[in-house]
């Protein structure tokens, strides 16, 4: 077993990503007319590289009637992933310590196929290692999502990288202290104006977010020997060779080619169709610096809204905050997009109670004489502008008043906000409803566990005495509140947001259950 380059002297941080659902990755492959794989009566879901496995166990935890494997070559990273699993009870869920090159040849075939934060960061060879893996165990019709540094977004950005990297090799310790060393190094040249900064203004402000990042990212973001960023085109070619064809991207609004690049970039989509051609368009009028590509093995096309209906109305829309009102307006990156309209507002009406299917959207009154598959692509382009979101299931979002005590249903939700809450990172719980996790802040993590271990009574102090009991305290623009009376005013205020807002919510997610 080898991990060829790849640093494995220091753990990852753990990260939950919502791209690597099931539901999310269906949802691209059918907005692009691409059949996806049924999930109901249950599927395979392999994640290679799945690092510390948070995204691995919460998604297994949201869809129970999938089976999971993760693979990682840092035996560090099985063992928690394991650990994670044996507490959240996950009977679903098995993790591998191997390399790419060694997977066990029973290992089968899989409708979804994942590596998030690999490609870009492993030798030539194992990139090899994992084509070989998606020609292998992808099932026919199967999904494979691959993230990783793009260009040009990261050509002005590719010398920062060689400074952190060659600085650390040439001093001593493990990754974290070599990192320490090299940003100390970093800043140095910046603070005295190198000429690189000096013609690079944009390089010398990246700095400042870097600083800010986990020294153990930093380590597995730069450290590694073969890191590379990749044209969209490059990486097609390479999954073109192993069977696979791309079929869209993350985030959905990527896949608007009105919502990624500024109008006077758009004729060229009304005069070719052809992808390599049109990916490459939008990363350079983007700048883009990161990719979330969706590929598929030998994908069967839906051409008609019927068909669309037939094989995927079992991804469901609801709106995304209650209260929403038109025209809404919403940044994506490059091009600021307004919605409004009729048609928009019918949508939003008729989803403001719950999630509903496609076939119920189109059949509704309100968007009669719009012809369906201009509904669908009108609710799609919703997703993309963050007013709707998808779900697995139905989520009735209608609820009435919260009214405790609460429970947690969810037995791995139970053990990752117990270890999790206050630890100084966001943390993500499950949803079967949604079929994919949801974040929260390490404090509210803190108050859900009190919450549903200790009632209502009392919450905002016990959370408090809580945060002093794990060497912490509240803070204001990046400074501790010292004082108790203030600091006593602020948790009081958090937990009345928390329970007006996040509880609501997970209440109608199914993630909390009146108790
Ligand atoms: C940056 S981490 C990403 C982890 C996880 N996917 C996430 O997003 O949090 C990359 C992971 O790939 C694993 N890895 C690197 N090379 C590998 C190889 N040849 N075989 C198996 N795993 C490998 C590393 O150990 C590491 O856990």
């Amino acid at each position: 077993m080898t991990a060829a380059g790849y640093i494995t002297d220091v753990d990852y941080i753990p990260g939950f990503y919502p791209q690597l659902a099931p539901v999310a990755m269906r949802h691209v492959a059918a907005l692009n007319g691409v059949v996806p794989p049924r999930i109901a009566d249950g599927f395979r879901y392999l994640e290679l590289g799945c690092g510390l496995g948070r995204s691995l166990t919460t998604l297994a935890a949201a869809n129970p009637q999938g089976t999971f494997v993760g693979v990682d070559v840092n035996p560090e990273h099985t063992a928690a992933t394991q650990r994670d699993i044996t507490a959240g009870g996950l009977a679903n869920t098995r993790v591998i310590t191997s390399d790419f090159a060694s997977l066990p040849a029973d290992l089968g075939e899989f409708e979804f196929i994942t590596l998030h934060g690999v490609w870009s960061w492993v030798a030539p060879e194992v990139r090899e290692q994992i084509l070989a893996a998606a020609q292998r165990h992808l099932a026919p019709g199967g999904l494979l999502l691959v993230s990783y540094n793009s260009m040009p977004g990261w050509a002005h950005l590719q010398p920062i990288r060689g400074i952190i990297r060659q600085y650390a090799v040439l001093r001593q310790g493990d990754s974290a202290q070599r990192v320490r060393e090299a940003l100390a190094y970093l800043l140095f040249i910046r603070e005295r104006h190198a000429k690189y900064f000096e013609d690079n203004p944009r390089a010398a402000a990246y700095v400042d977010g870097i600083v800010k990042q986990d020294v153990r990212y930093i380590a597995h973001e730069y450290l590694n020997e073969h890191w590379t960023s990749f044209y969209f085109a490059e990486v097609a070619g390479m999954f073109s060779r192993a069977g696979l064809s791309f079929v869209g991207s993350l985030p959905v609004h990527t896949n608007f080619w009105d919502l990624c690049v500024r109008p006077e970039f758009q004729e060229l989509f009304r005069t070719t169709t052809d992808r390599l051609i049109t990916e490459a368009h939008k990363d350079f009028c983007a700048n883009t610096a990161f990719r979330w590509d969706l590929y598929a093995r030998a994908p069967r096309a839906m051409k008609s809204f019927e068909e669309r209906v037939r094989e995927a109305d079992d991804i469901e829309f609801r709106v995304t905050r209650a209260g929403v009102t038109l025209p809404h307006q919403t940044n994506l990156d490059v091009v600021t997009s307004t919605v409004q309209g009729p048609l928009y507002q019918a949508l939003l009406d008729m989803m403001s109670t719950g999630s509903r299917p496609l076939s119920a959207i189109v059949a509704d009154p309100r968007v009669a004489g719009t012809p369906p598959a201009d509904v669908s692509r009108a609710v799609d382009a919703g997703v993309a502008l963050g007013l709707f979101e998808i779900s697995a299931r139905h989520v009735d979002t209608a609820t009435g008043e919260p009214r405790g005590p609460y429970a947690m249903p969810n037995d791995f939700n139970r053990a990752v906000i117990a270890s999790d809450a206050l630890s100084g990172r966001a943390v993500a719980v499950a949803s079967q409803l949604t079929g994919t996790g949801h974040t929260l802040g390490d404090l509210d993590a803190g108050i859900l566990n009190e919450l549903v271990e200790r009632g209502e009574d009392g919450l905002a102090p016990r959370v408090g005495a809580r945060l002093t009991a794990a060497g912490r305290s509240l803070e204001r623009d990046g400074k501790p509140i010292k004082d108790q009376t203030e600091q006593g005013v602020i948790m009081a205020q958090a937990c009345e947001a928390f329970c007006r807002t996040s509880l609501r919510q997970f209440l109608q997610l199914g993630i909390v259950s009146p108790g």
